[in-house]
């Protein structure tokens, strides 16, 4: 390499944006981990799956799964201070592993072809409740249907793609960490407004136990690996965004008050949307095994049943489209990331390059609905068949091979240490059960889940 360049390639390093506070990164993080997901499916498999009972088990499955590998992503992006494929080349040079990451940022690019799209229907059913809310409310399922086949449909997704670009060409301080703590309390504030009008409905107690009673007849294998599968996804676990996200935090983070906050606020944030949606379902007399529909389809017939529900409407269609945003800028963040680290490429060039790609795989998933709807790749179209394969194939084995990683090569001491640094109790409980559940739990669990995917176990 001659002297010019790899003095270019110091100052690169040198230049990289960080976090600039505690704050921030813990925001982002957050804002990551919180998306449609918390929104309605934890709620509904909580409801589903026996309350109060698959409520212990996720928690469960959170600090003993979710946590070590949230350790393991984060531990190895501040190591290295490098994204998803820089970060395992640096830490094993030469070797297969660098594999983990370039399929973390295959993953992340496959979900954010597929993301926009729904994020486009929350956004565009703000602008529904304001302006066309006979429309959607008269037939509620009958104007979804046409929605999500329409025009409206792509355009919204563009819109969708077009905001998170503009968010991430400010850079990670400026852009992600400004605009993570901005949306996030934001988010916060209009979860507890719709749960507090949610909670006083009349009848709205038959949702609190649906949600809450802990009936364990309910709960059967799949609630199990239901809980294991929903935490991993809930974390955002498996597609590199923790290791990116944490080669941009100084060295002197604290990563353990990280994770705490992380996981706190993401199980939290996900109860109270549980909160906001199932007692008024109730007290309103919907159905709530709606599934997919209950956001689109149920919720606008009950807010049409509640005074001032156009304006509740709108504010939960606004939460969704938050949530979905500040996720949005994490799953982008790491094919840019490897753009900028690898590739060498400008940001602006970085994003241009990145937006056309998704926007080249994502199109056909807008018109999934619509157009394209008789387009099917394994009896799947063409939206479901990139969710499943991400959810359900690279995530987890992106997961386990970097739980793999750890083990094998980057060793658990070495990462207990990373996490260490900066944090105030030299030996935290997190730290203590960090060892064995990323060696032995985390992939066994993880192997469940990827056998549950297949089917195997059943419904
Ligand atoms: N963690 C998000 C949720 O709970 C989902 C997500 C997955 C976000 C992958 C970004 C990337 O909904």
């Amino acid at each position: 390499m001659s002297k010019s360049k790899s003095k270019s390639k110091s100052k690169n390093l040198h230049s990289r944006d960080s976090f600039a506070s505690q704050f921030g990164l813990v925001m982002a993080a957050v804002g990551s981990a919180v998306g449609l997901g918390n929104i309605w499916r934890f709620s509904y498999i909580l409801g589903v799956n026996g309350g109060g009972a698959f409520l212990l088990v996720y928690v469960l499955c959170v600090l003993l799964v979710g946590v070590p590998i949230l350790i393991s992503e984060l531990t190895i992006g501040r190591r290295s201070g490098l994204g998803a494929v820089g970060a395992f080349r640096k830490l094993a040079p030469g070797k297969l592993w660098v594999l983990v990451g370039a399929i973390g940022v295959v993953a992340s690019t496959v979900i954010m072809a597929y993301y926009p799209v729904v994020a486009g229907w929350s956004l565009g059913y703000v602008f529904e409740s304001i302006f066309n809310w006979g429309a959607i409310t008269a037939d509620s399922a009958a104007a979804f249907t046409a929605f999500s086949a329409g025009w409206k449909s792509a355009a919204f997704a563009a819109i969708a793609l077009l905001l998170t670009a503009t968010v991430l060409i400010g850079g990670v301080s400026s852009g992600i960490e400004r605009w993570n703590k901005i949306l996030m309390p934001l988010l916060g504030a209009i979860l507890i407004v719709l749960m507090l009008r949610s909670v006083t409905l009349p009848g709205a107690s038959d949702g609190i136990r649906f949600l809450f009673y802990p009936d364990f007849s309910k709960l059967g294998i799949a609630g199990f690996l239901d809980a294991l599968g929903h935490s991993f996804y809930s974390l955002s676990l498996g597609m590199g965004i923790m290791i990116t996200y944490a080669s941009y935090m100084k060295k002197n983070a604290n990563l353990v008050s990280a994770t705490v906050s992380i996981i706190t606020m993401d199980t939290l944030i996900a109860l109270l949307a549980g909160l906001a949606i199932f007692p008024a379902v109730f007290a309103l007399g919907f159905d709530p095994g709606q599934g997919a529909g209950l956001a689109f389809v149920t919720l606008p017939g009950a807010f049409a049943k509640m005074p001032l529900g156009q304006f509740f409407s709108a504010l939960f269609f606004l939460l969704l489209f938050i949530a979905a945003l500040t996720s949005m800028m994490s799953l982008m963040q790491v094919p840019l990331t490897f753009m900028e680290d690898e590739m060498k490429l400008s940001k602006k060039k970085g994003l241009l390059l990145i937006s056309a790609i998704v926007a080249a795989l994502g199109t056909p998933a807008a018109l999934s609905f619509g157009p394209l709807a008789h387009f099917k790749i394994m009896g799947l179209d063409y939206f479901s068949f990139l969710d499943k394969m991400a959810n359900d194939f690279l995530l987890p084995i992106t997961g386990l091979l970097g739980a793999l990683f750890v083990t094998f090569c980057f060793s658990t001491a070495a990462s207990k240490k990373e996490f260490l640094i900066g944090s105030k109790n030299p030996n935290p409980l997190l730290a203590r059960i960090y060892p064995f559940t990323i060696k032995f739990v985390a992939p066994i669990a993880i192997v469940l889940i990827l056998l549950n995917a297949t089917g195997i176990f059943g419904r």
